[in-house]
């Protein structure tokens, strides 16, 4: 059992271990011979020696978008830059054209094909933004959608507004931060949509000053916060993370000294975000070694989007982030279990074979931990329990063709 419980050293490895699950919760985590006789279970599965871990969590994910944007990916082939695409209406706003054009059903259908490969690869809690609708009725829809996919398939979905992810190509900046601040936010509040409220900092979202204004209101309403922080310029993010104290800042390939203090002394998580740094070819690496020497703790995410990471396997995110990132095995997956799960507020839950958390549970094909980061393309799933449910890993989604998906 790899348990990755808090306060154990590397992994928290278990060899020869047990584990006991009763009404959906983790009730044992042990060596076999030290489980007690009163859980003689109705149901015992011998793992063979398989390797347990706490089910993966994809803690920052744009799951929930319209077409795709596989035209701007052969443009950067061929040398386009990212930002200068945006910049010129493509980018986050071409996949809001597409969102825009989709109903609740037609999004869901599409997000679960994509929800699929993360199911089958242990993963048991993803959040999921909004933040391609960038209107009203949009923004909204996006989150009804991502709800109903927690309602349909076996996982846990962690919603979070993303309305300030930029500026619609049809309103001025003040109108739309004060549709975002008056109306959107309140709203997805009111529903229950949104369990965080997110912004982008950065020169193609807003600026620091402009989300201040977003997360107070965010604060008023008592929702958590997190940023997309200091991704293609040091924006001053990370700060403005801290300032809020927000669960998490992601990206940070900017990040300078001052932000990295910042989000030691505020707590929150530094989520790395390798599939999107490896497909805009960045050069500039995270600060990951202060963020090591300062106590700030990492937590690693697909940032699975049409755009700059258009990735569905956690698996290849961990991969990313070793060989990029320089991280280690226990670091990588400490980065999609406990320390995600903290990200998303979810730690008291989650994140952890722990006595009292969801039994959420993924059993590989492995004998160690370093062999869920070695490989690359496989995937070594065995089993997924989900709330102390084991889930059939094949056939429930249909991948069926639709025309309609094509740009
Ligand atoms: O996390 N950084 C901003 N937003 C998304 C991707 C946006 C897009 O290109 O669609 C991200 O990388
Ligand atoms: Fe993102």
């Amino acid at each position: 059992l790899a348990t990755l419980a808090s306060g154990r050293s590397g992994t928290g490895l278990i060899r020869g271990g047990a584990l006991a699950i009763v009404d959906g919760r983790i009730a044992f985590v042990g060596r076999e011979e030290d489980l007690p006789s009163r859980f003689q279970a109705d149901e015992e599965i011998d793992l063979a020696g398989r390797l347990v871990t706490p089910g993966l969590i994809d803690c920052h994910t744009h799951l929930v978008f319209g077409g795709d944007r596989s035209n701007e990916f052969e443009a950067r082939l061929a040398g386009a830059d990212y930002e200068a695409i945006a910049k010129a209406g493509g980018g986050i706003q071409s996949t809001v054209r597409a969102t825009r054009a989709e109903t609740e059903e037609s999004l869901v259908a599409s997000a679960a094909k994509r929800l699929n490969s993360f199911i089958c690869e242990g993963v048991t809690t993803i959040e999921i933004k909004s933040g391609y609708g960038l209107d009203y009725e949009t923004e909204l829809r996006m989150l009804r959608a991502a709800r109903r996919l927690g309602q349909i398939y076996p996982i846990d979905i962690v919603t979070t507004l993303l309305a300030a992810h930029t500026v619609p190509g049809d309103q001025e900046r003040a109108t739309y931060l004060n549709l975002v601040t008056e109306k959107i936010i309140p709203r997805a509040v009111e529903d229950g949509l949104a369990d965080a409220i997110d912004g982008f900092c950065d020169s193609i979202g807003f600026s620091s000053e402009e989300l201040q204004r977003v997360f107070r209101r965010a604060r008023e309403l008592a929702l958590p916060v997190k940023v997309h922080a200091d991704q293609l310029s040091d924006a001053g993010g990370a700060e403005l993370a801290a300032q809020f104290s927000a669960l998490s800042a992601d990206h940070l390939e900017k990040t300078g000294a001052a932000g990295v203090a910042a989000l030691a002394r505020a707590g929150t998580v530094a989520v790395l975000l390798p599939g999107a740094y490896f497909d805009l070819r960045e050069k500039h690496l995270p600060p990951i070694e202060q963020m090591r020497t300062m106590g700030v703790r990492i937590a690693i995410a697909t940032d699975c989007n049409p755009g700059s990471s258009p990735l569905v396997s956690i698996l290849t995110a961990m991969r990313m982030a070793a060989v990029q990132f320089s991280l280690s095995v226990d670091e990588v997956l400490a980065g999609v279990t406990r320390e995600a799960a903290r990200a998303l507020g979810r730690h008291a839950e989650t994140g952890a074979l722990e006595v009292g958390k969801s039994a959420n549970l993924a059993i590989w094909n492995v004998e160690r931990p370093v062999e869920l980061v070695y490989w690359m393309g496989s995937n070594p799933l065995f089993s997924r329990v989900w709330r102390g449910k084991k889930t059939s890993l094949t056939g429930s989604i249909d991948w069926g063709w639709r025309a309609s998906n094509a740009p």
